[in-house]
């Protein structure tokens, strides 16, 4: 019996709607999942959100709920997306669950009774984004290298965990285990962080700052580090350390990130589950980043793709065949609808589709669409070596799918795609057909052709499951049956002669390419929508509105204040406002900039200080945005 099978997904941050990239990584998930049940392994799938910290704090305030309120609605959206992308999660675990606090917990209180964790003074450079401190190595002039906002001096007590203490012992690890970290180029990127030395990490955030998150259980006053809650999730949702599921499936968990997190996958969590004196992980599975037209995915540029959006256009297997076929494992790779809509057209609509319409139609138009027998004496000589290139496809089918080479995998399907056209060539079943002699031949030309089919349904079952249930429908196998096992599949003469098969289907329509060179409407239609625009008013009201444009003379950040720049503006005369964009502006970022400004606001005292009129800005879910003009005015000037 074959070792069990354990994967996992990041789980997701509730600070944004779930979008291609985290279909991707789930999927990716799903299909080696599918994958191992084809060998009748037993399979556990996890996958799930991430709900603590400062970022989800932050985002639910801009949508004014609680954080309670903000993370099922967000994690809700997660856990109903995965059904509709056939994806089989065995658990969808959430890290404000109770059962995951308190292993949390448990595990903090083991780590910190072993000694590995120390309290101590601290100043450093912080990021808000991250939810980190920056070290002098990592900052870039000051700057969070990700976010490229001004990073925070922060000077806070906080528990630290001896991460340094484990860094001969991961670099030995890694070495001596050459698939701990894959694909190698991830591997070397861990390594070569791991020549310089490792910091130690800092574990806790006082409560004073951050309220939403699990208590230290030594400290009251202090919640634990979001990443540290987090990648225990891998534990606590098979119930570490007593539960069945663990002692079951722990052994042989491999994890699957994006490169993004390659960090605290790679380092901090074989640490953590070292100190913890829980067996490190088996494998780490990184893959690259999706970018979309060439351009990063961001909420700011508005080229984040749904996949809900997407699979309702498009349909749901050819979305998932079109990640996995497009995208090497490991690398980054980019999205377009007009790429989607080719690999449609051609790998499914014109190989795939109409290889199997064109066999089937010819059991109906020469069998009345019943399986035919097979005189096993024509059989030798009209084989042509159909059957061992279907079987050796499942070898390579098996080799590049272990291997996480999914496009590979595919690309070996679409070869004998390839050899059965061209056995169709070869043979000429519709001359064969003319005569009666030949009826025996026509006979086994065309069940080899199914048998090759029946095959094929099996392998793109993982990537295509609703495709291949169908394709195994049309060729008369039983429903009940698990047609994709992996001995089934290499039982060649499965299908039984006198079956009656259905009439064929078009398996994938094609699809029009409208606008051959730019984006075509669905593209706009990605685009998450905006606010609904506000009720009319009549010219009269918004005349009321005094809009002037000012210059910035000095800005600068309010104490204590996270988000609030206090700046001197003129607009003729000087005067004071106080704007709420410090989180993605640095003050001499302002300085000499002209902005607008709503003049006639009645004042208000923001952290103290009189602010007279407001600055205008675009604030999506990402960042904010000053609104400015495209060319220098006197400042003063009003704008109508
Ligand atoms: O990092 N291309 O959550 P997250 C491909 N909560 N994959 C992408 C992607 C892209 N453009 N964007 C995101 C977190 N992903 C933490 C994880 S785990 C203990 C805690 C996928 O919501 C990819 O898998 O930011 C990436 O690693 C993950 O989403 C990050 O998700």
């Amino acid at each position: 019996m074959s070792e069990p099978f354990y994967i996992t997904t990041p789980i997701y941050y509730v600070n944004a709607r779930p979008h291609l990239g985290h279909a991707y990584t789930t999927i990716v998930a799903d299909v080696a999942c599918r994958f191992h049940s084809m060998s009748k392994v037993e399979t556990f799938f996890l996958t799930g959100t991430d709900e603590h910290g400062d970022k989800v704090v932050r985002a639910a305030k801009k949508e004014s709920l609680s954080p309670r309120k903000y993370v099922d609605k967000i994690s809700g959206l997660f856990r109903a997306l995965w059904p509709e992308l056939n994806i089989r999660n065995s658990y969808f675990i959430r890290t404000t669950d109770a059962s995951h606090i308190a292993i949390v917990e448990q595990v903090m209180q083991k780590i910190y009774d072993s000694g590995d964790i120390y309290f101590s003074e601290y100043q450093g450079l912080y990021c808000f984004g991250c939810e980190r401190f920056y070290t002098e190595r990592e900052h870039v002039d000051g700057k969070c290298p990700d976010h490229e906002t001004e990073l925070e001096l922060i000077e806070e007590s906080n528990y630290f965990f001896k991460m340094s203490r484990y860094q001969n012992w991961l670099i030995d690890h890694i070495k001596n285990n050459p698939y701990f970290i894959t694909p190698e180029r991830y591997k070397n990127e861990v390594l070569s962080f791991l020549k310089e030395p490792l910091d130690d990490l800092c574990i806790s955030r006082p409560k004073k700052r951050l309220k939403w998150g699990i208590t230290l259980p030594f400290d009251k006053n202090f919640v634990i580090y979001v990443w540290f809650d987090a990648l225990l999730n891998y534990v606590s949702a098979l119930q570490y350390p007593d539960g069945d599921l663990f002692k079951t499936f722990w052994p042989y968990v491999q994890h699957i990130v994006g490169k993004d997190i390659l960090k605290p996958h790679g380092i901090y969590w074989p640490i953590m589950l070292k100190a913890a004196g829980i067996p490190v992980y088996k494998q780490l599975y990184v893959h690259g980043y999706w970018n979309v037209d060439q351009s990063k995915m961001s909420k700011s540029i508005g080229n984040v793709v749904e996949p809900l959006q997407l699979i309702n256009v498009y349909g749901l297997d050819t979305f998932r065949y079109f990640l996995m076929r497009e995208m090497v494992f490991g690398l980054d790779s980019s999205f377009s609808e007009k790429a989607l809509i080719q690999r449609i057209n051609s790998d499914l609509a014109n190989d795939l589709g109409n290889l199997f319409s064109r066999v089937l139609t010819m059991v109906h138009k020469y069998f009345s669409g019943v399986v035919p027998q097979v005189d096993t004496r024509v059989e030798k000589e009209l084989r042509l070596g159909l059957k061992s290139d279907a079987l050796k496809t499942i070898d390579k089918f098996e080799k590049n799918m272990k291997a996480f080479a999914f496009h590979k995998a595919l690309i070996a399907i679409w070869e004998l795609i390839g050899r059965m056209n061209k056995y169709i060539d070869l043979t000429t079943p519709w001359v064969l057909a003319k005569k009666k002699s030949s009826r025996k031949q026509l006979e086994v030309v065309i069940y080899n052709l199914l048998e090759s089919l029946r095959i094929m349904s099996g392998l793109i079952y993982p990537i295509m499951p609703g495709t291949a249930e169908i394709m195994q429908k049309h060729l008369g196998m039983n429903p009940q049956k698990p047609f994709y096992h992996l001995d089934t599949l290499k039982t060649w003469k499965t299908i039984l002669p006198g079956t009656n098969l259905p009439k064929s289907i078009t398996l994938f329509p094609r699809i029009d390419l409208k606008n051959d060179g730019g984006p075509s409407s669905v593209v706009r239609y990605l685009v998450s929508e905006p606010p609904a625009i506000k009720s009319e008013i009549n010219l009269e009201t918004l005349n009321k509105v005094d809009l002037r444009v000012a210059t910035v003379v000095r800005a600068e950040a309010v104490p204590r204040s996270k988000k609030l720049l206090k700046l001197e503006v003129d607009l003729g005369k000087r005067r004071t406002i106080v704007a709420g964009i410090s989180e993605d502006y640095a003050p001499e970022d302002l300085v000499g900039k002209q902005v607008i400004i709503v003049a006639n606001l009645k004042p208000a005292k923001l952290m103290g200080i009189l602010s007279k009129g407001m600055l205008l800005a675009a604030t999506d879910e990402e960042r904010c945005t000053v609104a400015t003009l495209d060319k220098k005015v006197k400042p003063g000037t009003p704008l109508s």
